[in-house]
């Protein structure tokens, strides 16, 4: 039997001899890493619609390679995430790795990526911290500070003077709890309870109750993307709408893909965000009617965007290269590389590889009958806040 370092050891060679041995006739694979099953279904959903928008688009061939993408279901669990890209890289040669739907799905595969000099696209999950994680690590989603630091400015400057956190307890939740209170705190705003909800099988009652016991002025919610409906029905049942608390978080909390099953209760709820099926521009109106042409009964929400400008950023990084797939050359294509999304102005920022952009304040509004999250505010080309902090 191998030990776990000898495995390892074997593991890690395979990953070095076997990345970069495809040839230049071969095409250009991408191993693209979802949960498309479980809980998190949605965002796998909303991201291989728009992969497959955007490929339908630009075609499959680009700097005269063809382009594969190799789907793979991970369930949103991190061993299978690990085994799969293990996988993709070492059996399909794989050349590129996209997808990871949660942050501990993005965390495992980065020293695989380093190891096997691969480029690791996040297109969704949204902690700070993954992009230190690896060399190779390039994101189009977000980072969840961005958000929560726009929400804390914001709600300091309009008379919202007390709040409860409430966040699910993994390393999203912990980086949007500390992002909005520390500059809320500095601004003069008071949190008067900070409340951590499990990521799986979630029940918000309790904590809602505690939340409601405090009488803040608002309570700022950070869930993923998906259980904010829960998050809504069990704010009703408690009767917090009308006790007058304002609802106010990151936009996951008012996922465009799930917001028309909220109902009216939702009508005011003030969330940031970088994206809204909503967003006013002709490139997201052109985007939306696409994505709704190609997959009906679905609309596009923020997850579909870091999807959409992923497989952009390896179109152009690709014709950057002439079509070649060293991991290195394809990341330093990559780096400060700028564009419009649907979501407005992006770029990915050259030092840290991470994406600046706009975050919008919303407030959801009945438009044609359909709830919509409407910008009313543009904080203009957001960088990660916590590591532009550990910079200075
Ligand atoms: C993460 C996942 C989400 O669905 C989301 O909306 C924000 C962050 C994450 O795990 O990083």
């Amino acid at each position: 039997m191998l030990s776990n370092i000898t495995r390892a050891l074997c593991i890690a060679s395979a990953l070095g001899l076997m990345a970069g041995a495809a040839t230049a006739q071969d095409p250009v694979k991408i191993g693209l890493i979802l949960p498309m099953t479980g809980p998190f279904t949605s965002t796998g959903k909303q991201i291989t619609a728009a992969v497959h928008l955007y490929m339908q688009q630009h075609g499959d061939t680009v700097a005269g390679r063809k382009v594969e993408v190799i789907l793979r279901d991970d369930a949103g669990n991190p061993e299978s995430t690990k085994r799969l890209a293990q996988d993709l890289i070492v059996n399909s040669q794989a050349s590129l790795l996209a997808g990871f739907g949660l942050t501990p799905l993005a965390l495992v595969a980065a020293p695989l990526a380093t190891q096997a000099k691969v480029p690791e696209i996040i297109m969704a999950a949204g902690t700070s911290i993954i992009t230190e994680r690896s060399p190779f690590i390039v994101r189009t989603s977000f980072t969840v500070p961005q958000s929560a630091k726009v929400m804390a400015e914001w709600a300091a400057k309009n008379n919202i003077k007390t709040a409860v956190t409430m966040v699910t307890d993994y390393a999203p939740g912990h980086d949007a709890e500390s992002s909005f209170t520390e500059p809320y705190k500095a601004a003069g705003g008071q949190v008067l309870a900070a409340l951590r909800v499990p990521l799986q099988n979630p029940d918000f009652a309790p904590f809602l109750q505690r939340a409601a016991d405090a009488k803040p002025d608002a309570l700022f919610v950070f869930v993923p993307s998906g259980p904010g409906a829960i998050v809504m029905k069990q704010y009703v049942e408690r009767g917090m709408d009308k006790a007058g608390i304002k609802m106010i978080g990151t936009g996951d909390l008012t996922d465009d893909d799930i917001l028309p099953g909220y109902g009216d209760v939702a009508v005011g709820i003030i969330t940031a965000h970088f994206y809204a099926t909503a967003h006013p521009s002709a490139a997201n109106q052109a985007y939306v009617e696409a994505f709704k042409k190609g997959n009906p009964g679905m609309r596009p929400n923020f997850m579909s965007v870091g999807g959409y400008d992923g497989m952009h950023l390896i179109y152009e990084a690709l014709k950057k290269t002439g079509g070649k797939t060293d991991g290195t050359a394809l990341v330093d294509a990559m780096k400060g590389m700028r564009w419009e999304s649907p979501r407005g102005p992006i770029q990915i920022d050259p030092e840290t590889r991470d994406i600046i952009q706009n975050i919008y304040i919303r407030k959801v509004e009945r438009v044609n009958g359909e709830l919509q999250n409407v910008e009313f505010a543009t904080f203009e080309a957001v960088k990660d806040p916590v590591k532009a902090a550990e910079k200075k």
